[in-house]
């Protein structure tokens, strides 16, 4: 039989979405079902004074309205452990409607509950509060320089040092010194954030839109105070998520309560604009890099440093500065985060936090140390690639990215490039060619799995995983296929139930690859139970001989990796492998861009991304993912901005009308290759190819610029504006 694995097998979950099948959060009918809406803070911080729910109270088909004088008590997010991950579940560290404090502008502080949706939605605006102001601070640009060195943890380095990067610097031949900025960006997922919550009795039935459903069992257990085996979370599919569904937002929370007072089931889709207040975005961030080098083009010094904005109420920082301890070979190097606290919805990931905005800076350095030194920016790279991890001399487990550049540049025509600025011409478009390196750590999470194989030749693999579109049921049906013998249509997988073993969230990069290595050793003790078959022979075919219906095998239990102990052993073995390898995805970003000389007009032409992403479980799963990617990175460069009026803390554009994202005119034909080189530590050797695509790819259409137009911009998005006007107005 043909390997599953690698194979370009079409997306299982694809016929129930092109069909309308497939339920979302928001879908899922049950008799006599209610519809709750949020009521959102309109100061930025301060005191609730007095409530007026009378007009909302008075709407036909209205059914209660909660805010803290009348919503019963809930328990406060849990203290956050980093040996119970279950704590980091929660997205800010409001006790929501238990208190009369306001914390962001947008908060909600009422949740209404009717039998319609546009009722509960009527009503919620006519809910009238007074506040009693307090003073806060929202400015991000005016407060950035009071930002305070960031403390790194278990799971991120803040800093990192070797030799002495500000000596080298001032003694550098060539060098170049440069702040960026990029703004706070909004996910927008089609599907905006849904829950629909059903008690009976003690035990509560949630669908929520979610990229983990163990964090909203374990959150709602704690805030409801009811044992977690009382609840189960269902979310079958996700209509995109990008870290903007990773934790808990009020609306999950409020969902439930809502349904827990009113005895009904009850609905609570976001609305759009609901969608921004309710729930948070990615760090904007000042950054800068400093490179120094000889006049041959060899990195002596690579400074790379940010401050980034939490909300005083919660939020994680991003990992900006840290591409800079992996991607280039320089002999001193220095990095810093800083962070400061703003009166503002926490943070949260975001399409490759960190990665997507650090590598935007410092590929875009690269960029311009190259021009200084007149070099090929490729070749600049290329010379600079280290033998080992540059920062701690840490053995990389694989690297590639010389071969991603050589492949790319191939596949590109990258040679024919003239190399001046405003050189290359397309009647009255200038065109540019930029490149970046693209960077993704690889991730692993605990994952329990059951596999049975049926005398019949089909088999079912179990684990409570997500799928927000990348193809994660697929890859797995391959991967339990090949490890029995089956094709992937006998296969079927369960996902997206808390009634199943506990598996990862998705994020990072790393569901695939988690799941994988339990689904392998699964299949592994599963064959062992069945015994060796004859040649020829099938497991089933050997179950079936033997008399036997089913076997089954399962890895990990929820017992033990469900507690803080088990996942202590499992945070252990993990830290342990990090200390020893540094493992990524990595790749070379290749683009073409047309400027128009008079209007500033970009339109982006040609793409080619060439990605050592480990081993390709999918071709064409992981192709469109790696597309998807590199979209989600032309959003950043050319488009997203999530504006936040300094004065109070508002965000401005809460809608798809303002903040604007890629359409299919804003996207070229994106030619995307894997190397398709196994990983000899991770599991089946996949290293993750989510999220590697965003990155790098802004620098690379900001390098093009630069190459089209001679102008260079520091501040993202590369909006007209700015390619037009000097002084522009930069964060
Ligand atoms: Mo991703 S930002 O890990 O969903």
């Amino acid at each position: 039989m043909t390997p599953a694995i690698g194979a370009a097998v079409d997306r299982v979950d694809g016929p129930a979405k092109t069909t309308g099948r497939a339920r979302y959060s928001a879908e899922f009918p049950y008799d006599a079902i209610a519809h709750a809406a949020l009521v959102y803070a309109t100061i930025t911080r301060g005191q609730i004074t007095a409530v007026d729910t009378g007009a909302a109270s008075a709407e036909p088909g209205v059914l209660a309205v909660l805010t803290h004088l009348n919503a019963p008590a809930m328990k406060p997010p849990p203290r956050e452990s980093p040996l119970n991950l279950d704590t980091l579940a929660s997205g800010t560290s409001v006790n929501y409607l238990n208190t009369d404090q306001v914390h962001w502008n947008g908060q909600p502080v009422g949740v209404v509950v009717a039998e319609t949706h546009e009722a509960a939605q009527r009503a919620a605006d006519l809910v009238h509060l007074t506040y009693q102001p307090l003073p806060f601070t929202v400015d991000f640009a005016a407060e950035a320089a009071n930002a305070v060195p960031q403390r790194g943890n278990m799971l991120q380095h803040a800093a990192g040092k070797k030799g002495d990067a500000d000596a080298a610097l001032a003694a550098a031949p060539v060098s170049v010194d440069l702040r960026f900025t990029t703004p706070c960006h909004h996910h927008n997922a089609l599907e905006p954030h849904a829950t629909t919550a059903v008690w009976d009795g003690d035990h509560l039935t949630v669908h929520d839109s979610t990229q983990n459903i163990a964090w909203v069992r374990a959150h709602l257990a704690h805030k409801f105070g009811i044992p977690a085996a009382n609840i189960r979370v269902v979310c079958p599919y996700v209509g995109g998520a990008f870290g903007g569904k990773s934790v808990i937002w009020p609306g999950t929370i409020l969902t439930t309560l809502a349904a827990r007072v009113t005895g009904r089931p009850v609905r609570m889709a976001l609305s759009r604009e609901g969608v921004y207040r309710a729930t948070g975005g990615r760090q904007p961030s000042v950054q800068r890099v400093a490179l120094g080098a000889t006049r041959d083009g060899r990195l002596t010094t690579l400074i790379h440093t940010s401050t980034a904005p939490l909300g005083r109420v919660g939020g994680r920082p991003e990992q900006i500065t840290s591409v800079a301890r992996h991607v280039y070979g320089a002999e001193n190097i220095r990095h810093q985060q800083h962070l400061l606290q703003l009166d503002t919805i926490s943070n949260t990931i975001s399409r490759a936090p960190g990665e997507s905005i650090g590598s935007f800076a410092l590929e875009s350095a690269i960029d311009e140390l190259a021009g200084k030194l007149g070099m090929d920016p490729v070749e600049l790279r290329v010379r600079n690639e280290p033998a080992r991890n540059p920062i701690d001399g840490k053995a990389f487990s694989h690297r590639r990215l010389t071969e991603c550049f050589a492949v790319g540049a191939e596949k590109f025509g990258w040679a024919a490039r003239a190399p001046e600025p405003r050189s290359m011409r397309d009647g009255r478009w200038l065109v540019g060619w930029g490149t970046a390196a693209a960077y993704h750590p690889a991730w692993q999470f605990p994952a329990n799995v059951t596999v049975r194989l049926n005398a019949d030749g089909t088999a079912l693999v179990r684990c409570g995983f997500h799928e927000m579109g990348m193809g994660a049921a697929t890859a797995q049906a391959q991967i339990a296929a090949d490890a029995l013998g089956l094709s992937p249509g006998a296969v079927t997988v369960q996902y997206g139930d808390t009634d199943l073993p506990t598996g990862p969230g998705a994020g990072g990069s790393g569901q695939t690859a988690s799941v994988a290595r339990s689904l392998v050793a699964a299949c592994q003790k599963l064959r062992k139970s069945i015994g060796n078959p004859a040649p020829g022979e099938s497991y089933a075919q050997v179950l079936a001989r033997t008399g036997r219906s089913h076997a089954q095998a399962a890895v990990g239990s929820d017992t033990r990796l469900g507690t803080a102990l088990g996942q202590v052993r499992y945070m252990t073995r993990y830290l342990r492998d990090q200390r020893r390898w540094v493992k990524a995805a990595c790749g070379a970003q290749f683009c073409e861009v047309r400027a128009d000389n008079d209007t500033g007009e970009l339109r982006l032409t040609r793409w080619t991304g060439v990605f050592d992403v480990g081993r390709v479980i999918n071709a064409k799963t992981t192709a469109s993912q790696l597309r998807g990617a590199i979209i989600m990175g032309i959003g950043i460069a050319l488009e997203e901005e999530t504006l936040i009026d300094p004065r109070t803390g508002r965000i401005m554009n809460a809608n798809l009308s303002d903040y604007h994202i890629p359409v299919h005119a804003d996207v070229p034909r994106i030619d995307v290759h894997c190397l398709d080189d196994p990983d000899p530590t991770m599991p089946l050797g996949v290293l993750g190819a989510g999220e590697v695509g965003i990155t790098g790819a802004a620098a690379a259409i900001a390098n093009a610029v630069h190459h089209a137009t001679g102008r260079r911009i520091h501040d993202l998005p590369l909006t007209l504006d700015k390619l037009l006007y000097r002084d522009h107005p930069a964060i």
